[in-house]
């Protein structure tokens, strides 16, 4: 078998392993599409193996390595080696005799929550380990001393698009089936947080919006990032932080019950549009509640993201309605996101220019010291970068 054919092998087998990594997560590991996928894997590993009879990966700057050259260039082989990275993992060793068991295995600890700090171990036929090189000079004298290289840091930027691709996929997990996967959630959430300690400026890590299906999961993303960096900014950790990040992510959920149509729509949505649009917030309220694991408070911030500080917003409540915290940091990081994203009816807006009418809406859409103290922070970011 030539060289390509089975690098070809090998990326539809790394497809499927991926593929089976996020039905895992998003369902179970025991899920019948999960084993589907391991068995097609399964399939194609005598192809995708070298003459050696194994199947041997490092991970080289974000890039999938196999004898000697990048395996290729997808989604699939990108995700596969940031998983792996993510974990510490930088080499990957399959050799001949793995069985489906031990693929499910490497599957399901692919799929599990890196905050619960558990190790994806080596099995017989699958050795999973760090990059080990020699030291020069010592190789000769038979005293060859190995050294561990470090596992590269990963960027907020890089981070963010890793996370957008996961998000998506649960996205559409939602979409199809109707189901949310919490957990998937709570690691993009994790990842952030992680990061967040690591680097000081949150707002690199926004992106830009690429085209207009990717919109609520880019910005769902953002306001994440922005929810985190402002909750952080007030001394917020553990727990509370994940659930105000995990809450971000969630909290224009009730869109994918929304018409595409309306919501790609470009130009003014009419009265019954409106209408239409302005029920997502309920609609995703209603979505989280029938959902186990998601945290009460995102139920909530979906509910009241667009209620506004004065209640002039939507849904209506009764009076005396009291908003909670969470659903006014997350109206600022909205507010922000939308106006700095460019949309299909208009151009993004100066940051001068986003400041001076967040000001001005203090006190009637947004909570007027979560917007002083937003600004106070995007001005210690800027200041800093001069
Ligand atoms: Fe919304
Ligand atoms: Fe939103």
């Amino acid at each position: 078998m030539s060289k390509q054919s089975r690098k070809a092998e090998l990326e539809t087998f790394i497809g499927k392993l991926v593929s089976a990594v996020s039905n895992a997560a998003l369902y179970s590991p025991e899920h019948v599409q999960v084993k589907r996928l391991i068995s097609i894997a399964y399939s194609c590993l005598d192809d995708a193996m070298d003459s050696t009879g194994e199947i041997s990966l490092m991970i080289i700057d974000d890039e999938l390595i196999s004898e000697g050259s990048p395996v290729g260039n997808n989604m699939y082989l990108n995700r596969f080696a940031q998983m792996l990275k993510n974990r510490g993992i930088e080499t990957i060793r399959i050799i001949t005799g793995v069985t489906p068991e031990e693929l499910l295995m490497l599957v399901k600890s692919l799929s599990m929550q890196r905050d619960r700090r558990r190790e994806v171990r080596s099995s017989e036929h699958i050795r999973l380990g760090r990059v080990e090189v020699r030291v020069a000079g010592k190789e000769d004298n038979g005293s060859a001393s190995k050294e561990a290289v470090s596992v590269p840091k990963l960027t907020l930027s890089d981070l963010s698009v890793h996370e957008q691709t996961k998000l998506m996929e649960i996205y559409e997990g939602v979409k199809k089936h109707n189901k949310l996967s919490v957990a998937g959630i709570y690691d993009v959430v994790s990842n952030f947080i992680d990061v967040f300690k690591q680097e000081a400026d949150p707002f690199m890590a926004l992106s830009d919006l690429r085209n207009a299906d990717e919109y609520t999961f880019t910005h769902s993303t953002n306001v994440c990032i922005l929810n985190l960096s402002q909750a952080m900014s007030m001394g917020i950790e553990g727990q509370l932080l994940h659930d105000i990040g995990i809450s971000a992510m969630l909290h224009d959920i009730g869109k994918l019950f929304i018409p595409e149509e309306i919501l790609s729509k470009k130009g003014q949505l009419s009265n019954s549009e409106w209408e239409q649009m302005k029920l997502h917030p309920v609609k995703g309220a209603q979505h989280l509640l029938d959902t186990p694991g998601v945290p009460r408070l995102a139920v909530a911030v979906a509910f009241e993201h667009h209620m506004r500080f004065n209640f002039e917003g939507y849904p209506k409540v009764p009076k005396g309605w009291k908003q909670n915290i969470c659903s006014h940091i997350t109206a600022v990081s909205d507010f922000f996101d939308a106006m700095r994203s460019r949309r299909s009816y208009r151009d993004p807006m100066e940051a001068e220019k986003i400041a001076s009418i967040m000001h001005s809406r203090a006190g009637l859409d947004l909570n007027p010291l979560l917007v002083k103290n937003f600004f106070r922070q995007l001005d210690n970011v800027s200041t800093k970068q001069e």
